[in-house]
């Protein structure tokens, strides 16, 4: 069986999933390591029979590989991209595409001049739930309002999150990419947003602190539908709900499950979810295993660098909107750059 050879870089946090993934997919093979904690890169290396890495470029130029799967602090995504378009290598990357758009758009062209494929970890797309609601969007009939929620309480420490230079962003950027990403999947891209942020919470914080950590984003679309995003870190309790409300019903999708109501209230039908399908490593083997298939095939990979500009568009229309007071145009952010 063919095997897609993959080096992983930044294993401690979220990237323990990805290398889960990576484990798991019937058709990759981990060959490499690198974390900023070397040790901890030895032992895992070991434990998988791969070899570890004591820099990130190390990995990038010498190691056995045919992709790149990244998990790091956002600011440290760019040049390791750069690097692996020179080597020739396909890229995986956990969300957010990019800082910024002018810099997810960077990364997406760069890749695709090399015909390289690039796939970004947007892990609501595989989950049983979400994907539910998708394939009963077409039962809520003409949607007139969107609604996507996501609140927790990160911390105390927001450590490179709170650096505006090496996030790019806060709630929204961060953790909002998740919802972003739904409302662009199951809706479609807003005409025009307008958008509020703040990062007022926390006052008197000893630690970086720029970046938003709570945001309002309304939204419209041409038709006259509407709706808004909520995002925010710093509270509780904690709750991830994505509301589509349409002429002939209201999906509602959170972490208990998925159920269709008639306008009326009646629940039409539901789908309960238990943790582990909606959280477990088979989610992250999934998309890795999906990725590789589009390695080998050469098709564009579902939740693709280019497809991300779309989630991108969005949180920098909504960021420049806060910031001027304004409302801004995501799709016009999107075809002014070509994209
Ligand atoms: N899909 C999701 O649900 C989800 C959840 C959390 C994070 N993420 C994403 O995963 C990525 C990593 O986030 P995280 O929370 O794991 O980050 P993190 O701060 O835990 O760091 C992850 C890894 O980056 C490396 N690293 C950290 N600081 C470094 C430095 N100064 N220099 C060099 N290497 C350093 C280390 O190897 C570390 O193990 C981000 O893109 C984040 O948005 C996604």
């Amino acid at each position: 069986m063919e095997k897609l050879r993959g080096g992983i870089i930044g294993i401690g946090g979220f990237g323990r999933m990805t290398l889960a993934g990576m484990i798991e997919a019937p058709s990759v093979l981990v060959t490499a390591i690198a974390d900023y904690d070397y040790e901890l890169a030895q032992a895992k290396a070991q434990e998988l029979g791969a070899k570890a890495y004591r820099t990130y470029e190390d990995l990038i130029e010498k190691a056995e590989i045919d992709a790149l799967f990244l998990a790091l602090p956002h600011h440290l995504y760019p040049p390791l991209v750069r690097l692996a378009a020179e080597r020739g290598l396909h890229v995986y990357k956990e969300k957010p595409l990019a800082r910024n758009f002018q810099e997810g758009l960077e990364l997406v062209e760069l890749l695709e001049r090399k015909n390289l494929r690039f796939m970004i970890g947007t892990q609501r797309r595989w989950t049983p739930g979400f994907r539910t609601m998708k394939e009963w969007m077409p039962e809520v009939g003409q949607v007139f309002l969107a609604r996507g929620q996501y609140v927790f309480c990160w911390g105390p420490d927001f450590r490179w999150r709170g650096s505006l230079e090496q996030s790019g962003g806060g709630a929204l950027l961060d953790m909002g990419y998740h919802t972003v990403d739904m409302i662009n999947w199951l809706v479609g891209l807003p005409d025009e947003v307008y958008a509020a942020a703040s990062n007022i919470a926390r006052p008197n914080t000893p630690y970086p602190y720029e970046t938003d950590d709570t945001a309002v984003t309304l939204m419209r679309w041409k038709n006259g539908a509407m709706g808004y995003l909520l995002t925010c870190w710093v509270s509780s309790p904690a709750e991830e709900r994505a509301l589509i409300h349409g002429s002939e019903g209201t999906l509602v999708a959170d972490w208990e499950g998925v159920t269709l109501y008639t306008p009326q209230g009646e629940v039409r039908r539901q789908h309960k979810l238990d943790r582990e399908s909606a959280t477990g490593a088979g989610i992250y083997a999934a998309m890795v295993e999906h990725f590789a298939q589009c390695v080998f095939s050469g098709k564009e990979p579902e939740c693709s660098g280019r497809e991300n500009l779309r989630n991108m568009a969005l949180i920098e229309a909504a960021y420049r909107s806060a910031k001027l007071h304004l409302p801004q145009s995501p799709a016009q952010i999107l075809s002014q750059q070509g994209a």
